[in-house]
């Protein structure tokens, strides 16, 4: 068992009745236990966390619904996932985040795993005026994004930062200067100009990245980067938070596909290589795990972002961005980060469970550890196993991977939320 809380790695049992973890230690007695998953060679974690999912309802249903996504993150390891607001109606009022945890309800009664929802933090999505900040809290938004776009105008991201800085929840940024990346459709280089497309510099995330510490820094604001691409944003990622001592004021996430993938995934127009922000360069890979690997992005997130087949066989300009990622995020972390030596165990467990656990504040309802007396959200983890990523055997209602056929090691054998095993044995 490992539970980077406690600081535990060792040999352990866990017992688990009513919903609730009542005893660790070694050997318990399985006498009265109704069932018993046998976990011999595999790791027993905190149910993995996900900051960062697009379920795509309402509006979106046939990519994938509040139901489909939870039950594929169930079979990805993950017990919680963070839902973005870009869906049709952006989540921008109390009323939607309710609708978010009816229907969560709903999923985790047929199988799925706990969803929250992140609440946009202007209206519409349409970054002008700010939306229903307290309003949403109250209604239990666990974070503020304005995530598919940035929060663009300074004026407008200071009011937001104010207003979320009041309810104690975390701002969200996806890092994008619009006016850089007007018509962009990939990483801005030499395969740009080759392709004749539209290119996205890394000078254009890095700005908002600057500009936003120093609001943040006013406001006394959480504030936390999502999908990492560019070098430039590691480092000036490193000086804030060396800056910050600590406090955790600024954070930061990355997603597997910038830790494996570069932007030569994209030749021959490949649209399941076409993501936002895009994958960019050797240079920006190694300086992500660098990154990772030295404790300055904290947090590890899938972007979880289904598109139809249909949308996806449209010419790159048209194709829609994003990749499905729910179902092999865990197994392309271990190899990004622990196969290639970067992070232990321990520290990869810690960034997909109690790291975005307590970004999103999850960790006061005893999310992201596993400790008696809290929920019985649980993670068994086979590291060992071989397999082959499918597109095909996905069960998210999208399939857009750029992993299709590649062989990869470990992956989650049973997820228990709240005492149900909802995937595995
Ligand atoms: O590639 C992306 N897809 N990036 C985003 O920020 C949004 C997401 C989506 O919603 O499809």
């Amino acid at each position: 068992m490992i539970d980077p809380v406690s600081g535990t790695d060792k040999m352990l049992d866990v017992a688990i009745d009513a919903g609730k973890i009542v005893e660790i230690g070694k050997r318990l007695t399985a006498e009265p236990a109704r069932r018993v998953i046998e976990a011999e060679g595999c790791i027993v974690t905190p149910g993995l966390v996900d900051p960062h999912v697009h379920l795509r309802e309402p509006g979106h249903e046939y990519k994938e619904t509040i139901a489909t996504g939870s039950m594929a993150a169930a079979r990805g390891g993950f017990t919680s996932i963070c839902c973005m607001p870009n869906t049709s109606p952006a989540l921008d009022s109390p009323e939607l985040v309710r609708f978010v945890y009816d229907r969560a309800e709903a999923a985790l009664r047929e199988g799925g795993c706990r969803v929250f929802p992140v609440a946009a933090a202007t209206k519409g999505r349409r970054g002008e005026e700010t939306a229903e900040i307290q309003l949403c809290a109250k209604a239990g938004a666990v974070a503020f994004s304005d995530d598919g776009d940035a929060v663009a105008s300074a004026g407008v991201m200071s009011r937001v930062l104010t207003q979320v800085k009041q309810t104690g929840k975390v701002f969200m940024q996806h890092c994008q200067e619009p006016s850089l990346t007007r018509g962009a459709q990939m990483h801005a280089g030499a395969l740009s100009v080759k392709l004749g497309l539209g290119g996205w510099p890394r000078v254009a995330e890095e700005i908002i990245v600057e500009r936003d510490i120093r609001l943040a820094r006013g406001s006394g604001c959480r504030y936390h980067i999502q999908h990492i691409s560019s070098a430039g944003t590691c480092e000036i990622l490193q000086r804030a938070r060396k800056d910050d001592e600590g406090k955790r004021l600024i954070t930061g996430e990355a997603s597997p596909h910038h830790l494996l993938l570069t932007v030569d995934a994209c030749e021959g127009y490949n649209t399941q290589a076409k993501v936002n922000p895009p994958l960019r360069e050797r240079g920006d890979v190694d300086a992500l795990r660098e990154a990772v690997a030295a404790g300055v992005v904290t947090v590890l997130a899938t972007d979880h972002a289904p598109h139809s087949a249909d949308e996806k066989a449209l010419p790159f300009e048209e194709a829609p961005m994003g990749m499905a990622g729910i179902e092999t995020a865990l197994a392309l972390y271990i190899e990004a980060l622990v196969s290639s030596g970067a992070v232990s165990w321990k520290r990869l467990i810690a960034m997909m469970t109690i790291e975005p656990a307590r970004l999103c504040g999850l960790d006061l309802c005893g999310i992201g550890m596993l400790k008696v007396g809290g929920p019985a959200d649980v993670t068994v983890i086979d590291p060992e196993v071989s397999w082959t990523i499918r597109a095909s055997e996905l069960t998210s209602r999208s399939r857009n991977t750029p992993f299709d056929g590649r062989k990869v090691k470990g992956r989650a054998r049973a997820t228990i939320v709240g005492g149900c095993v909802v995937f595995g044995e």
